[in-house]
């Protein structure tokens, strides 16, 4: 297995929200980092997931080049970018709070925060129009004319490997992004991008246009 963690700083990232990380948006009562997206038993299903979040329907992505649901989508987001979005679709995050290891609760209570909406930029919303297509088979996509790169050398081009950022084969938020902070020459790539975008290099990795 790969140890991510030998790349990831997740401490040095807006994820984290323990009380202690001067981030703007963070816990004012739990100094641990970790709890609010994973606990290590009574977890709902991977990865050790410890937040309760039951999604609302989204509006789905289509345009007159693209339509996720001829490559295997549903319109709505995949199972593992609704991880994100349970936190990210809302600019509320009070009530996306919920973690579902009642055993974690400090003093038995739900994690409070210092904000009650996170910058709008972050709140995706439940709109999927106005944002890159997610939710769908990427090498069906590149296997269409598309000018995509296979699977494999996208994942080569970020220096991954393709379980990691197709996971199931679908296009996620992971494919771009690196939820724990991925560290390149000492530092975590601004945007939890999984490689920078100077020169648009993050989209190239896997648009070959
Ligand atoms: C903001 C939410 C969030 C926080 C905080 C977070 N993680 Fe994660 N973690 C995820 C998501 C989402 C995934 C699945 C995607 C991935 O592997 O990148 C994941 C995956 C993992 C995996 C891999 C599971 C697998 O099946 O491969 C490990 C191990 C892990 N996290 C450990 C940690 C540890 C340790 C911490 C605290 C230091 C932490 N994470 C903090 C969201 C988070
Ligand atoms: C536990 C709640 C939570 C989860 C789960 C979560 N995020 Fe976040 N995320 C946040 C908060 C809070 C911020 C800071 C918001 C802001 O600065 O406006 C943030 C910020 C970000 C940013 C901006 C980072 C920056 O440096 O500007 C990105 C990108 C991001 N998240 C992606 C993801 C992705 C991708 C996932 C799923 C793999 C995810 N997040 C899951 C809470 C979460
Ligand atoms: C992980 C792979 C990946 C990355 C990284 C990526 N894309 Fe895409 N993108 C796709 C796939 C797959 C499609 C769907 C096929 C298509 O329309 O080309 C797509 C579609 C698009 C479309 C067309 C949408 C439509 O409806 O026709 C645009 C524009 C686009 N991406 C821009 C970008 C930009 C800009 C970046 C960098 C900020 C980027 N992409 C990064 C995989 C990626």
């Amino acid at each position: 297995m790969v140890n991510v963690y030998a790349a990831s700083d997740i401490r040095n990232t807006k994820h984290n929200l323990a009380n202690w990380s001067g981030n703007t948006y963070r816990s004012t009562d739990y100094n641990e980092v970790c709890v609010f997206c994973h606990t290590p038993h009574m977890a709902g299903s991977w990865p050790l997931w410890n937040r309760n979040y039951t999604e609302p329907t989204f509006i789905a992505y289509s345009s007159v080049m693209f339509n996720p649901q001829n490559f295997g989508g549903t319109g709505q987001p995949d199972e593992t970018s609704k991880l994100c979005f349970s936190c990210h679709e809302q600019q509320n995050t009070a009530s996306t709070t919920n973690l579902l290891n009642t055993s974690n609760l400090v003093n038995g209570s739900q994690p409070s925060f210092n904000f009650t909406k996170i910058h709008p930029t972050a709140a995706l919303g439940t709109d999927l129009r106005d944002d890159h297509p997610i939710g769908f088979n990427y090498s069906a996509a590149a296997n269409t004319n598309y000018e995509l790169y296979t699977a494999a050398q996208a994942a080569a081009n970020m220096g991954e490997s393709v379980a990691a950022i197709f996971p199931g084969d679908q296009m996620t938020c992971f494919s771009s992004h690196d939820v724990h902070g991925k560290v390149s020459g000492g530092f975590v790539i601004p945007v939890l991008l999984r490689r920078l975008n100077a020169s648009s290099m993050l989209c190239w990795s896997c648009h070959n246009r």
